[in-house]
């Protein structure tokens, strides 16, 4: 693979073979979900209007991603949508080893060799009576699941030259003690407005602090900031995104000295080069900081990180293939 810049995953992905899907009814191709309790094609699939996962967002969920017919860490993710359930008193009706089957079956429905995987537990139907409300036992929690093509965040030319990024000025990301950030969960408000923020000041992607000009996650990924020969990313404030651990372990593969803990805006301002990292994105370089270049382009560490990442996702690294035969 070049070494030089970030390599073009996306158009691989549309010329190589290993990407090409398992051919598939015309119904199950653009998508397949589970709602509740069945299996239906995505253009099917539809939520109770009144679950309180659309109406108080009351639900946690997790997303992993799918690349050459092989989930990327699949375990990881589960055992961190188990942590979710947990923190936010909500229980899956499925062990874990029914959990990957159904989410197996569900990228060999479509057919996808790359996927993107969500699924999420509600809270189900509102209880009868108000005070029912107070006891997390009385709830029926409910499992819904989807897969849809891979969709990146940035496209290879944005990877290639980096993003621009904005601080958010006017949202602060939701405190821990509010919604603990650990568990994925839907109260995104923060997050989204911020992303509107920064379109309304021509940037590309924001980043969210804790008003105290501490940096801690951007809208569907985790920061990394470069300087010298330090990688720091936050260590609070943030969910452990996977690919935040695939990055942290391949800067120790590289020997990078790597810090995990405080990391200010002005970190950012002055850094040698900067990514975010998504399992909708992979590693997605950064150019500019509110309209400040910190890097020409994708930088040496970020355009290395990125190519390691795909180089060995592709040779089966934390790589669990998917059984296209569950289905046909
Ligand atoms: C708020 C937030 N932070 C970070 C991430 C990155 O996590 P992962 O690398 O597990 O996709 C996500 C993923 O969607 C997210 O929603």
């Amino acid at each position: 693979m070049n070494g030089l810049s970030p390599v073009s995953v996306q158009e691989i992905m549309a010329n190589d073979p290993a990407h090409a899907p398992v051919a598939r009814a015309q119904e199950w191709t653009a998508g397949a979900a589970y709602v509740i309790d069945r299996f239906v094609p995505l253009g099917e699939a539809a939520v109770p209007i009144t679950d309180l996962g659309l109406v108080r967002a009351d639900a946690v969920y997790d997303v992993v991603s799918v690349s050459r017919g092989q989930f990327f860490r699949l375990e990881d993710h589960q055992a961190r949508f188990a942590r979710s359930c947990d923190r936010m008193k909500l229980s899956s009706p499925f062990v874990q080893a029914e959990e990957s089957a159904l989410l197996n079956e569900l990228v060999a429905r479509s057919g996808l060799r790359d996927a993107y995987v969500w699924w999420a537990v509600t809270r189900g139907a509102n209880l009868p009576h108000p005070s029912d409300r107070l006891h997390a036992e009385r709830f029926q929690n409910r499992f819904y699941a989807f897969v849809i093509p891979y969709v990146f965040i940035k496209d290879d030319a944005d990877r290639q030259a980096g993003i621009h990024l904005h601080v958010s000025n006017d949202y602060i990301r939701i405190p821990s003690n509010a919604v603990d950030p650990r568990a994925k969960n839907f109260c995104s408000l923060d997050l989204n407005m911020s992303l509107m923020e920064a379109g309304a000041a021509g940037a590309e992607w924001s980043v969210l602090t804790d008003g105290k000009n501490v940096l801690t996650e951007a809208p569907g990924s985790n920061i990394f900031v470069i300087r010298e020969n330090r990688i720091m990313t936050p260590e609070l404030g943030c969910l452990e995104g996977i690919t935040r651990l695939t990055a942290l372990e391949l800067c120790a593969e590289i020997g990078l000295n790597i810090e995990v803990g405080t990391v200010t805006v002005d970190d950012l301002l002055t850094a040698d080069e900067a990514f975010l990292t998504s399992s909708a994105g992979g590693i997605l370089p950064v150019s500019t900081v509110n309209d400040q270049p910190i890097c020409q382009g994708s930088g040496p560490v970020s355009t290395r990180i990125h190519n390691l990442y795909w180089e060995k996702r592709w040779a089966g690294w934390h790589g669990t293939p998917v059984d296209y035969e569950a289905v046909n």
